[in-house]
């Protein structure tokens, strides 16, 4: 007979341990740990594990016949750019975001859509009552598509009925901690319950060839399990991040065996659920504060799109000893090279000052090509000087403070011009890679020290600031319509 054993488990990360701490080793997380049966932790009971027995299984070959993963599109453009082309047949994929982000309101539109065209589409809810499932779809106008919908949380009942009739095409499972199968002791939303709980609907998945999407809720507080311990299962992870304050909200995909990983999907979130935006470069670039100093556009790839994206800096003198890098959407340690490349080659002083920095519309930005664009909106408003409205930055810093090339010039060049700019910053050695006309005129740089000579001769200091820059102090050097393509491009919201 199997010993009871109780061990301590991190709802974090699942590492268990023989008695409480307060931090797990595992995953340096402080106060995760909760007391867990872990006795039937392999999701099988010990009456069914006892009487099995093992069984021959054929061995193949690498090569050999397989069909194309079968996809199944569901018309919303963006859903499908990030899933690599609709969700796979048979395949597990999960869901992750903040609560309150839009997870639900995403998958009631796309399960309606698969509905609509015919297909079995089932959404199990274990957080909201149908009442309040109905609610939502009927606020998306969707109330009237034949999703087949339950509020239940355990994982034999759902997998029995859908079991029954045809096979599913896609099942929504929301979410994933209010799960729970009577295979374990533990209670719902523990980490042994959820990881048992997302294994069954995975071999559910396997077996009957359906799609099955799994909601996971982020906590940082351990209080309810992560869906981390879920995340290495299944076949995709998707992530659904953006700022609750504004309305973009992006899909990103973190994992995906079927699929790219570095696609992104634009929504923005209306009184009428999420709506696909197409051009996000239009919608990121919206709210522009034109004219003022410290910002810079930076034109950007994400996956296979050019993305143009205001960045964002705030340098101010400091009243601390150790000054504050706060970013937001950047990578800080990136943040950290930029300011000390310079520190270091091009003289500007930056001990003294706090600096924030922010990615506006609350895109995450991971490219090195964003180096320029931060170090040009960094020392604009350190110099108090505004950049030119009409240009576009991208280019790598190296720590040499040389400017390196980036990836896929053309591209970001055509997207500038399309979207109205007048000009491009980038690096000397990518004008090569400008086939015949680009459409916008092209200032390339080679290194930063000029960059930064250029943008701070253009400034005016400001009360109290430490910093010297050529200046005068005729507040009319803040013009920045210099050069004959200074007419601020078109940013016009997009019409709804
Ligand atoms: P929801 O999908 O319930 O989030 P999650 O499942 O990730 O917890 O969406 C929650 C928020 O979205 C809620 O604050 C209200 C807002 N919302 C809209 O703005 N418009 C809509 O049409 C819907 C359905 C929700
Ligand atoms: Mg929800």
């Amino acid at each position: 007979m199997a010993k009871s054993t109780l061990s301590f488990v991190c709802q974090n990360c699942g590492a268990a341990y023989n008695r409480w701490q307060g931090k797990c080793d595992a995953c340096g997380e402080w106060n995760t740990l909760a007391e867990e049966d872990t006795t039937g932790a392999t999701s099988m009971p010990a009456s069914i594990r006892s009487k099995r027995k093992s069984r021959v299984f054929a061995l193949e070959s690498l090569s050999g016949k397989s069909v194309d993963a079968p996809r199944l599109p569901t018309g919303m453009a963006e859903l499908d750019r990030v899933t690599g082309g609709g969700f796979v047949r048979g395949s597990v994929l999960l869901v992750g975001g903040d609560p309150g982000i839009g997870k639900s309101t995403l998958l009631t539109q796309a399960t309606s859509v698969l509905a609509r065209a015919g297909h079995r589409a089932v959404y199990i809810s274990g957080e909201e009552a149908i009442a309040q499932v109905r609610l939502r779809a009927e606020r998306l106008g969707l109330a009237n598509a034949p999703v087949q919908l339950a509020a239940e949380t355990s994982v034999e009942d759902i997998i029995a009925t859908l079991s029954e009739g045809t096979v599913p095409r896609l099942v929504v499972i929301d979410s994933i901690q209010t799960m729970w199968t009577d295979t374990v002791e533990s209670a719902p939303g523990t980490v042994t319950q959820v990881r048992a709980s997302a294994q069954a609907l995975i071999r559910f998945a396997k077996r009957s060839g359906a799609a099955v999407i799994l909601v996971g809720h982020v906590t940082k507080d351990g209080q309810i399990a992560g869906p981390r311990v879920v995340e290495h299962m299944v076949d995709a992870v998707l992530s659904f991040e953006g700022e609750g304050s504004q309305q973009f909200r992006i899909l990103r995909s973190v994992k995906n065996r079927f699929g790219p990983t570095d696609e992104i999907g634009v929504f923005e979130m209306t009184g009428l659920g999420l709506r696909e935006v197409t051009n996000p470069s239009e919608l990121f670039l919206s709210e522009r504060d034109l004219g003022s100093p410290g910002t810079a556009v930076f034109a950007g790839i994400e996956g296979t799109r050019p993305v143009l994206v205001e960045l964002q800096a705030l340098v101010a003198p400091t009243s601390l000893g150790t000054p504050r890098r706060a970013v937001v959407g950047w990578d800080s340690s990136r943040l950290s090279m930029v300011l000390a490349v310079l520190e270091a080659h091009c003289g500007v002083k930056l001990s003294g000052y706090d600096v924030y920095f922010n990615v506006a519309g609350g895109l995450r930005i991971q490219e090195p090509a964003a180096d320029l664009a931060a170090a040009a909106a960094l020392v604009s408003s350190l110099a108090n000087a505004p950049l030119p409205t009409d240009a576009v930055y991208f280019g790598e810093i190296s720590l040499s403070g040389a400017v390196r090339p980036v990836a896929q010039t053309s591209a970001r060049l055509k997207e500038a011009a399309k979207l109205g700019f007048g000009r491009a910053i980038l690096p000397e050695s990518a004008r090569g890679d400008v086939g015949g006309d680009a459409g916008l005129s092209l200032n390339t740089v080679g290194g930063l020290t000029s960059l930064v000579a250029e943008i701070a001769a253009r400034g005016t200091p400001r009360k109290g600031a430490r910093q010297s820059t050529e200046e005068d102090d005729d507040g009319d050097s803040r013009d920045t319509s210099h050069g004959k393509n200074a007419a601020p491009p078109r940013f016009r919201r997009q019409e709804r």
